[in-house]
């Protein structure tokens, strides 16, 4: 376990929804898990107005409202927080962060002005915060290192991800901006390397020979709750499918890295993503599919349309599920369709990658053998399980579908960190692997951008009832190719559980 270099962590937007809800709570899980700097400071920056004990008072409230924690070690990590109030736009209130992080050097005796930066700000606020940075020049290097962590999104389209990193750049270095996909943090995602390059069974397996097809399910359970302001500028296909999605079936497609290290395993990222086949007028016709969910009672609850939620227009046509057929234009997958959908409002939250192998060519073992799908479950309820063949017992050749299980929970004495605690660890230790870089949100955002543009022109939306798996238009999407999406909940009945 590498211990980060004692450091000062600032946080924009400290009185917003994410520092407590995911930053805060990650930060102390690390703290209590002796994973934090011997030494460090949290400075929440904002403009809401809060003394440094208010400000200690309220998350300590938010702690304990969303976790048991114990009152000793909560104590203790709150001597760390601190609070400037902070008009983040204006380019002289910088002149106060510089004087409190210089009274927070000379309080913890810090020999390096070591700074992680976390703009957990609205995105209009990105690429203003770098230049007031530097303005005030605690951008500089000189006596400690400087990294910017920026969440989702990363731009609104192409265009924009490529001015706001100009803007950007301009002030800090591509190896010190680490780009959020907290996909990337998530344990299941990076296992995907794993298991596909250290198993001499599926190694050889992977590819285009052996593979029939690929699914990628990211479905939610949840509507867009009280977000719907950000959500009908966003839509599924900004919200999760250009960045989440994606780079799940990145690790899914990639070439194996030269190394791990930062560099290797991100140069493949980029490779692959740059090898999607572009969308033609003709794919988005017959190969895209987008929802938006309509009023329908599930498990005895009255769900609201889209439409009708907080913040959405009533004539609303933003989708809130999108189911996509893509090709990737590598010698290994050549001719193999991923189709990958996400959505919210259908029946379960579940994210889960499934490969499914081609059928062997017996004309009578094959004839009546399920085909062998193997599903590699990220959330929830983390695991992998194989399906395969076996024979019926009793009379006769016939082949039945069993399966074989894993699922981390068995896995003991193994602590699983969050996705944010696992990314805010690594960026205050300097590993950029698990962010995004710039070419591959780049490479993304070009895939995306012909959908983005035929969601402008009037297009189809289909209706779909909450609770139920998307619009049957994304049915057809397989059943044209002799397919089905797999079914992950074993009855529509019980739809909080998951089969695996
Ligand atoms: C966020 C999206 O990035 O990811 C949300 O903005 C979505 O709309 C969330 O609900 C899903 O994350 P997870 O980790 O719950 O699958």
């Amino acid at each position: 376990m590498v211990i980060p270099e004692n450091s000062r962590i600032v946080i924009f937007g400290a009185s917003g929804d994410l520092t407590y809800r995911k930053l805060i709570p990650a930060l102390y899980h690390l703290f209590e898990n002796n994973q934090m700097p011997s030494s460090f400071a949290i400075l929440g920056a904002s403009r809401t107005e809060y003394s440094d004990d208010a400000y200690r008072q309220k998350l300590k409230n938010s702690l304990t409202e969303q976790e048991q924690t114990d009152p000793q070690l909560l104590g203790a990590f709150c001597e760390h927080l601190y609070y400037q109030t902070l008009n983040t736009s204006d380019v002289d209130d910088y002149t106060q962060l510089k004087r409190r992080l210089g009274q927070l050097d000379r309080h913890y005796n810090f020999k390096r002005q070591n700074t992680l930066f976390y703009l957990a700000t609205p995105p209009s606020l990105y690429d203003i915060i770098p230049g007031c940075l530097a303005a005030h020049k605690l951008n500089d290097v000189t006596n400690g290192w400087k990294r910017l962590i920026i969440e989702k999104p990363f731009g609104y389209d192409l265009r924009s991800a490529k001015s706001l990193d100009i803007e950007i750049q301009k002030h800090f270095k591509e190896q010190q901006i680490y780009r959020i996909d907290h996909y990337l943090g998530k344990e299941t995602v990076q296992n995907l390397l794993v298991f596909r390059f250290a198993n001499g069974i599926f190694e050889p397996l992977w590819n285009r020979n052996f593979i029939d097809y690929v699914e990628i399910t990211g479905a939610e359970f949840l509507g867009v709750e009280e977000r719907g302001g950000y959500y009908d500028n966003s839509g599924a296909v900004r919200d999760m499918f250009q960045n989440h999605l994606l780079q799940v079936l990145a690790m899914v497609a990639m070439e194996p890295p030269a190394a791990i290290n930062a560099d290797a395993i991100r140069n493949e990222v980029s490779n692959v993503l740059n090898c999607l086949e572009p969308l033609t007028d003709e794919c988005l016709k017959n190969d895209l599919v987008l929802g938006q969910y309509t009023e329908s009672m599930v498990k005895g609850q009255l769900l609201k349309s889209y439409r009708n939620e907080h913040g959405v227009p009533k004539d609303s046509r933003t989708e809130t599920y999108v189911a996509l057929k893509m090709f990737i234009e590598t010698p290994r997958w050549q001719g193999i369709p991923f189709y990958v959908r996400s959505g919210k409002r259908l029946p379960t939250r579940v994210t889960e990658v499934v490969i499914h192998l081609k059928r062997t060519p017996h004309p009578v073992f094959a004839q009546n053998a399920p085909g062998n799908k193997l599903i590699i479950r990220i959330q929830p309820d983390e695991g992998i399980l194989m399906n395969f063949g076996l024979k019926e017992p009793g009379a006769g050749f016939r082949a039945k579908s069993v399966s074989m299980n894993f699922h981390y929970d068995s896995l003991e004495n193994i602590q699983m960190l969050t996705a944010y605690e696992r990314l805010l660890l690594d960026a205050l230790n300097g590993d950029a692997t698990l962010f995004a870089r710039t070419d591959a949100v780049e490479a993304c955002w070009e895939f995306v951008q012909p959908i983005l543009n035929y969601k402008q022109a009037p297009q189809s939306l289909f209706g779909y009832a909450c609770g139920t798996w998307g619009p049957k238009e994304a049915d057809a999407l397989l059943r044209q190719d002799g397919r089905n999406w797999r079914f992950p909940c074993k009855n529509l009945t019980n739809t909080d559980y998951c089969e695996l």
